[in-house]
């Protein structure tokens, strides 16, 4: 049995990823305990989908602070006191302080629409599109002081298609967003995430048959 990891989910928006969380754990498939929901916005459509699992949320208004590092202290308090030991990030869109990474050091996970270090920051599928990469995805990786920059744990791959705009391609790569973070967070829940400088590795994984992937595909042979 696996002891379930309490986690804390801070959210600014859809909460589509925390849907997926939540789905996951009532499939019995994660073992976690969502232990609260914390949104900088009070109209996060992702509160209502807690109120409909019953799941304890917090509104911290960034705005009614006179500081990054006041609302980042305030925030540190309440997931504390939730006894939060991993804090996930699933749309979150405020950058946190030096402060709030001391006090969670390498227990808070991240997921970005791209398959980073390629397009860190905003309108990533957009600039994924307008780059004309043949493939994008999206990354969850341990959050650290920079812009998207921390310890990879796991990423999918989309393909790009000629006609795609920046929406059905976020459309593309959301769906695998919501199978690769529950997966990562069941990785730590297991206890196999082992971090060495930049890399991390899972214990005991079985690896699947090597199989590159090519876009547009191949003629010849
Ligand atoms: C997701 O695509 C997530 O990767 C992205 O915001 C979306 C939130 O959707 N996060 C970032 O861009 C963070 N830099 P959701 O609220 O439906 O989970």
């Amino acid at each position: 049995m696996v002891k379930k990891v309490s986690v804390g989910v801070l959210v600014s928006g859809s909460g589509s990823n925390l849907q997926s969380l939540i789905d996951h754990i009532d499939q019995g498939a994660l073992d976690a305990e969502i232990r609260l929901v914390l949104s900088n916005n009070p109209d996060a459509f992702a509160l209502e989908r807690c109120r409909k699992h019953g799941i304890p949320t917090v509104v911290v208004d960034h705005r009614e602070f006179a500081s990054r590092e006041l609302f980042d202290g305030r925030m540190i308090e309440i997931l504390n006191a939730a006894g939060v030991e991993l804090v996930v990030m699933a749309g979150f869109m405020r950058i946190l302080s030096p402060e709030f990474f001391r006090a969670f050091p390498l227990r808070i996970m991240n997921i970005h629409p791209a398959l980073l270090p390629a397009f860190p920051g905003t309108h990533v599928q957009q600039k994924a599109v307008d780059y004309g990469v043949k493939f994008s995805g999206c990354t969850v990786h341990f959050a650290d002081e920079g812009v998207d920059s921390g310890p990879i744990i796991i990423q999918a791959v989309v393909p790009v298609y000629d006609e795609d705009d920046a929406e059905s391609l976020a459309a593309r790569i959301l769906k695998e967003e919501h199978r690769i973070y529950p997966q990562a967070v069941q990785y730590y829940a297991e206890g196999r995430i082992e971090i060495e400088g930049r890399r991390v590795r899972i214990r005991n994984l079985c690896r699947t048959t090597e199989k590159a992937a090519q876009n547009p595909p191949l003629t010849i042979y």
